[in-house]
This record gives structure tokens, C-alpha cells and sequence, in this order.
């Protein structure tokens, strides 16, 4: 109710605070006998030279509009009751309108572009890769529900030294049979082997950077053996994506841009900001170490590709907003790199943003590739989808689709742990935790929406027009969390946080159970198609909510 009340307050107010000044300072009284919502005037006061009661006064003599019921001025606050009634018939009429389109935005021309998953090839997909797949499809679809055109780009992680490495070892210990047989798991046991006699041989490095700047200038047999390595890692992450569910628009990755750095190398130099530093070339910067731009022996650098990549997507998608979602450890590239192209004289560097977010643990430990102590993505998936089809089993033997639904869960449990916490903080990772049907998990808001969907089909609902009363006490936080939903939406895109939606979509499921344990919807009362329609106004949202997550809400588990 916030927003709308903010709007009023604000219109009240002859716009001497905006709405969103407004919704920020708004409170919710301490003993409820005052109101449902209060707007303290103190700051206000200072700023008009007023004092904040006449000022309350005032407002609240303006005040008036259908959702509220009454307004009283009381010390300096304007406490606000909010018309129930209206509320509810208000929100749910709007529900049952619009449905999945409820809370979204009209489409607008504006393109926004997401940078996301970007796994490196030849390597497993890793857990931080995971984390940074779920969080830019959920932003994906956020931004999507937002009235964006959205380009879902993997920037992939196809080019750079560590292929220089890759060859050099492939061409020491290769097995060419037992990497067509499983290509991802072979090439990091090379790679690792790398690492290990690297640390005693100096020579390898060397013969590594030689080879990577082979690749560079277009050396036919590193290409062939690039190319086989990419194709390969390729078709093992198609797999996992098919599994999440989870498409791109664009799969052009760091190779991508081979081709177009000379340009902006070209247009760094031409703009004075490289320097020369030890035979390499550097953008020096303040408050922040150099960007490196070019190595002693010429050859590129991840940040290259990353300018390179931006002035390419200017060009082409002249987006509103870019979003890069990518583990916190970058936060001193992406700072840098941001910084660059605004020294380059672009001011479209204001609307780039690393969306970064934190590791993921294992019992208590960070999880890292280098030394082959990986845990594999598509490992814990199998294990959520056992899980879940044990559970399954245990629960609901005639379950028809088993096979499907237990995916559906399991990888609706991976997601929902994911996106749960607010990004930036570290998740540990349990497979009982996230699979635990009570617990605030996936599998309880699918669970929730699941158990409404048979109660609608017992209930034999069919849409009708209705009128609204008074749903009782336990409908009215759910009816609240309801008109909540679009300015979440709002929120969850401007703040780049999905974890909105998900903590949004807990709350209305406890809710909604809550309004269930308390009251009977199946008795054959006058009430009982208003509290289907209220029921199944609860679903769409709980189910498009699940869907801007990533995760399918099964009509049955
Ligand atoms: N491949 C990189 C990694 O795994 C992430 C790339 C992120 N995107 C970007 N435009 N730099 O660390």
C-alpha cells in the first residue's frame, strides 16, 4: 500500500517530496489502534519552517481517495487507515484480470543487456558459475516483467592464456579418445597437470604464452585444436542449461573480439590514455591500480576483450542499462574497466553495473577449480532430483509425471537456495536444508502453489465475475502482500536484487497457509466462490513469482 499512498501523500503535499522520498520515510505505526500507515512530518517541518503538526493537519485535511477509510493528524504524523474492503476488491479484481501479467510494466523500446553464466571453456562449470547463471536469468526475467527487451548474453570464457596452457598440454599428455569420451573432465586433468609441473618448470609458462599468441595471430593447428576444445565444453553446458531451463540470445564470448581490439587499442592511444609501462601497455587510473591493456609480447588481456565487448555492444544494442553478473572477486576489474570507458570520453559508462555476488561454500569452505577440488554442477543436480524423487515416493506414489516433477523440484531447490539471501552474501550449500518442504525453500512455495492448485480443482473453480467482502482477518496480510507484488517487481529490477521476489514469494505462500490452517474454503457456503477466486488470485502470483525466479511451479508434487 506503500506506493500508492506515497503518490497521494505526495499530490497532498503540492510535490514538496516526491512519492519515493515519501515511501522511504513512511512508517508503520507501533500499536496498530493508530493506523495502518503513518507519515512522519519532522523533516519536512525543518525544510518549510512549519511545525510538523500543522503540517499533518493539513495534509490529512487534503487527503482523501478511495483506499483509505480515515486519516488522522496525531503529533506530528499523519496516521492512515486503509479501506480493507476496497483494498481487497481493488487488488484482486486486478489479479484476476491480468493474471501472469499482473505487476508487469508496459513494454517500453528499451533494450537492456545481460551478461551472465560466461563459463570458461574446457573447465567445469563451477558452482560461482551457477550462482551467476540463476542470478542473470532471474534479473533476465525481472527486467523482462519490467517492460525491457532483454539480450541474454554468455560471455564466454573462450579465449585468453589459459588456452596457451591447454595446448601446451595437450600436446604433452593428450589423450585424444578419452577427451571425446569426456572432454570436460579430460582437459582439467591436463590442466591441472599444468599447474603442477608449472610450479617446479619454468619453461611451460613460457611455451604457454608462445602458444597463446600463436592462437592470436590465427595459427591453423592451435585454431583446430581451440575450436575442438570449445565444441566440445559447448555440448556438455548445453545439457546443464537445458536442465535450468535457461536460453541465450548471444553466445559470443572473449573470442568474439579478437578481431576488435586493434580498434580500441587504436582509440586509447589516439585519446593519450596509454601509457607504456615495462614494455606493456597500461591505462593508468586514479584511486585504483592500471588497467593493463597489453602484455610485453602484445598479446591481449581479459580487459581488452571486456572494452572491446562494451564498445561492440554499444553499437549494437545501445542498451539503457548492462548488467554484468559476475562473482564480487572481479569488483576491481569491472571498477577499472568502467573507468576506462569513461575516460574515453563515453558517459553511457554510468549506465554499466557489475552485479556482483558472493561464493559459494562448502561447508564453510570456498570451493576452487585450480586444484581440481571442484564440485560439479551437474553432480548436485542429479543428487536434488533423487532427492526430490525420493521424496516424491515417499509422498505421493500415484503422482502422475514423476520423472518431471522431480526435476522440476530438485532444480527449483538449487535455485531457490541461490536466490533466497541477498546476492552479495556467501551461501553454504545443503542439499537437506534446500529440499526440506517446511523450510524456506523452493519446494515450499511450490508446494504451496501445488496443494492450491488441487484444492481449486476440488473446489471445481471456474472463473466468474464476483464482487469482494471482507476475506477476514488471515486474507488481509495476504491481500497486502498481493498489492505489494508490482512495486516489487519494481524494486527487485532497480536494485538488481531477485532475492525480492524470492523472500515475496515465502511470505505470501506462509501467508496464504496460514489463511488456509484457518479457515474452510470447500464447505458449500455463500463464500465459497469468493474464497476460490481469493485461492486462486494467490496461485498466479505465487507461480509467475517461481517463474521470475526461474523455477516451474508443477500443478501436483
Ligand atoms: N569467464 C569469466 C570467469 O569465469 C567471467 C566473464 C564475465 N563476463 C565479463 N564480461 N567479463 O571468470
Amino acid at each position: 500500500m506503500n506506493q500508492p499512498i506515497a503518490a497521494l501523500l505526495s499530490t497532498a503535499l503540492n510535490h514538496e517530496l516526491t512519492a519515493s522520498e515519501i515511501e522511504k520515510l513512511i512508517e508503520k505505526p507501533k500499536m496498530s489502534e493508530l493506523g495502518d500507515i503513518a507519515f512522519p512530518c519532522f523533516t519536512l517541518a525543518k525544510k518549510l519552517r512549519k511545525s510538523p503538526q500543522s503540517i499533518a493537519s493539513e495534509v490529512a485535511g487534503k487527503l482523501s481517495d478511495g483506499m483509505i477509510q480515515e486519516v488522522n493528524a496525531v503529533s506530528g504524523y499523519v496516521n492512515i487507515f486503509v479501506n480493507q474492503q476496497w483494498v481487497t476488491e481493488n487488488v484482486l479484481q486486478a489479479v484476476l484480470r491480468e493474471k501472469e501479467q499482473y505487476g508487469s510494466m508496459k513494454p517500453a523500446k528499451e533494450n537492456v543487456v545481460i551478461d551472465y553464466s560466461s563459463p570458461n571453456i574446457a573447465k567445469p562449470f563451477s558452482m560461482g558459475h551457477l550462482r551467476s547463471t540463476v542470478i542473470g536469468n532471474a534479473l533476465a526475467n525481472i527486467a523482462e516483467k519490467n517492460g525491457y527487451h532483454v539480450v541474454r548474453i554468455n560471455h564466454l570464457g573462450d579465449w585468453g592464456t589459459q588456452f596457451g596452457k591447454l595446448i601446451v598440454a595437450y600436446k604433452l599428455w593428450g589423450d585424444k579418445a578419452a577427451i571425446e569420451a569426456s572432454p570436460i573432465q579430460e582437459l582439467l586433468k591436463i590442466y591441472v597437470k599444468f599447474h603442477d609441473v608449472a610450479e617446479t618448470d619454468e619453461s611451460l609458462n613460457e611455451q604457454a604464452r608462445a602458444s597463446f599468441k600463436a592462437l592470436e595471430e590465427g595459427d591453423e593447428e592451435s585454431l583446430a585444436l581451440w575450436k575442438w576444445f570449445r565444441d566440445a565444453s559447448l555440448q556438455e553446458f548445453a545439457a546443464i542449461y537445458e536442465l535450468l531451463g535457461i536460453h541465450f540470445d548471444s553466445f559470443a564470448g572473449e573470442a568474439f573480439y579478437n578481431d576488435k581490439m586493434d580498434a580500441v587499442v587504436g582509440e586509447l592511444k589516439e585519446k593519450g590514455l596509454l601509457a607504456q609501462s615495462e614494455g606493456a601497455f597500461v591505462v593508468e587510473l586514479e584511486d585504483m591500480p592500471p588497467c593493463l591493456i597489453t602484455k610485453t609480447d602484445g598479446a591481449t588481456l581479459y580487459a581488452t576483450r571486456d572494452l572491446a565487448a562494451a564498445m561492440y555492444r554499444k553499437k549494437q544494442y545501445d542498451a539503457k542499462k548492462t548488467f554484468y553478473v559476475v562473482g564480487n572477486e572481479q569488483s576491481l576489474h569491472f571498477k577499472q574497466l568502467f573507468k576506462v570507458i569513461g575516460k574515453m570520453g563515453y558517459d553511457w559508462s554510468r549506465d554499466l553495473q557489475h552485479v556482483a555476488f558472493g561464493m559459494m561454500l562448502k561447508d564453510g569452505k570456498k570451493m576452487s577449480t585450480r586444484k581440481g577440488k571442484v564440485v560439479l554442477l551437474a553432480d548436485v543436480l542429479a543428487e536434488a532430483i533423487e532427492t526430490a524423487k525420493r521424496n516424491i515416493e515417499e509422498k505421493n506414489q500415484a503422482l502422475e509425471q514423476k520423472e518431471l516433477v522431480a526435476k522440476q523440484v530438485g532444480v527449483g531447490a538449487v535455485i531457490f537456495n541461490d536466490l533466497k539471501n541477498h546476492r552479495m552474501n556467501d551461501i553454504d550449500f545443503s542439499l537437506e536444508q534446500m529440499m526440506n518442504f517446511e523450510g524456506e525453500t523452493g519446494p515450499y512455495v511450490q508446494y504451496t502453489h501445488a496443494r492450491i492448485s488441487s484444492l481449486l480443482e476440488k473446489g471445481q473453480f471456474t472463473e466468474q465475475a464476483i464482487e469482494f467482502e471482507a476475506l477476514g482477518e488471515y486474507a488481509w496480510p495476504v491481500i497486502q502482500l498481493l498489492e505489494q507484488f508490482p512495486s516489487i517487481v519494481q524494486k527487485s529490477f532497480e536494485q538488481a536484487d531477485p532475492s525480492q521476489i524470492a523472500k515475496f514469494s515465502l511470505q505470501l505462500a506462509r501467508a496464504f497457509n496460514k489463511y488456509y490452517a484457518h479457515t474452510k474454503v470447500l464447505v458449500d457456503d455463500e463464500w465459497k466462490q469468493m474464497k476460490l477466486s481469493f485461492a486462486y488470485c494467490v496461485a498466479a502470483v505465487l507461480k509467475d513469482a517461481l517463474r521470475l525466479l526461474g523455477i516451474s511451479a508443477p500443478n501436483q508434487m
